[in-house]
């Protein structure tokens, strides 16, 4: 299994760590700065030796990715703590258009992973530009700000997060809406288990919302977060898991919303997002969800898209 990550910075270099020590055989680095790929592969092999398989880590220009099953794309600039995720649009997608084009010249029968922000609209613009199905181009969306919420839950009520259903679908940004009425603790509503009055529940959301901006402010941007959820998502992909996660993918009249990348729950397996699953949503999170979409569509209008 070959996989392609194309950025080397923070976030590339800990989903390629992630994905090496969890026995990804074939990994490439792609960057406008070779140097910095090559520098991240250099020290990625020289930790080989300590790994019980013998994986295959190196730098490359975008022909190496020919035969990648997945690319993974991290490229792009990070935001300030004052910024949006949206603020970076106009940027983001000018080296998005760049690095589209790089990937359909080398490989058209990848799947294309997007974690370079703003996510939902640069999935939709990467869709668009490289003609793939919408199985096989989404990006990581909420299933982040979903561990961070499952993180900071789990603190709450002294439960091991793997214990917990909890979810945040929409935008992966200030839009994002908690599935508050999903919520479980092995089964158990959450109102059943431990009532948290709203007060409470608003500050969870404001620490799941605030996380990335929080990173960013502490250590100049989240990367071993990024790179375990991704790694979730890419070990669905490969072993073919069939797992329910929220990814941000192109909407077909889900709750009526159509023609905009946002996340909701979707079936990952090996044909990529596979597909989508309607879950009940309370009145109050379907608006939400429906906010998100105006929201996206919004900045959607705003990007040079082909035809
Ligand atoms: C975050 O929330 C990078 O968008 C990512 O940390």
């Amino acid at each position: 299994m070959r996989i392609s990550i194309i950025g080397a910075g923070k976030v590339g270099g800990a989903i390629a760590y992630t994905l090496m020590i969890g026995g990804i055989q074939e990994i490439v680095l792609v960057d406008i700065d070779r140097d910095r790929a090559c520098g991240e592969a250099q020290d990625l092999r020289e930790g080989i030796p300590v790994l019980p398989f013998f994986p295959k880590i190196y730098a490359g220009d975008f022909s190496k990715i020919s035969s990648s099953h997945i690319v993974i794309i991290t490229a792009g600039e990070k935001r300030r703590p004052s910024d949006s995720r949206l603020d970076l649009l106009r940027n983001n997608a000018r080296i998005m258009k760049q690095v589209i084009e790089k990937v359909v010249e080398y490989n058209r029968s990848c799947i294309i992973f997007i974690v370079s922000n703003p996510v939902d609209v640069l999935t939709y613009l990467a869709l668009n530009q490289s003609g793939f199905s919408e199985r096989r181009v989404f990006g990581l969306g909420t299933f982040l700000d979903t561990i961070r919420f499952k993180s900071a839950l789990s603190e709450e009520v002294e439960v091991n997060p793997s214990e917990l259903h909890a979810l945040i679908i929409g935008e992966h940004g200030d839009s994002m809406v908690p599935v508050w009425s999903q919520t479980r603790i092995f089964g158990i509503p959450l109102c059943e288990y431990k009532r948290l009055d709203k007060a409470k529940m608003d500050e969870i959301l404001k620490k799941t919302r605030n996380a990335g901006a929080e990173a960013i402010l502490k250590k100049g941007g989240a990367c071993f977060s990024v790179a375990l959820a991704v790694s979730e998502v890419i070990w669905s992909i490969v072993l073919d898991r069939k797992k329910i996660i929220p990814v941000t993918s192109l909407l077909n009249g889900y709750y009526g919303i159509s023609d905009v990348c946002l996340s909701v729950p979707t079936l990952i397996g090996k044909e990529g997002a596979e597909e989508l699953i309607k879950i009940p949503l309370s009145r109050e999170e379907k608006e939400g969800l429906r906010y998100s979409g105006s929201i996206l569509k919004e900045k959607i209008g705003q990007l040079e898209l082909n035809g």
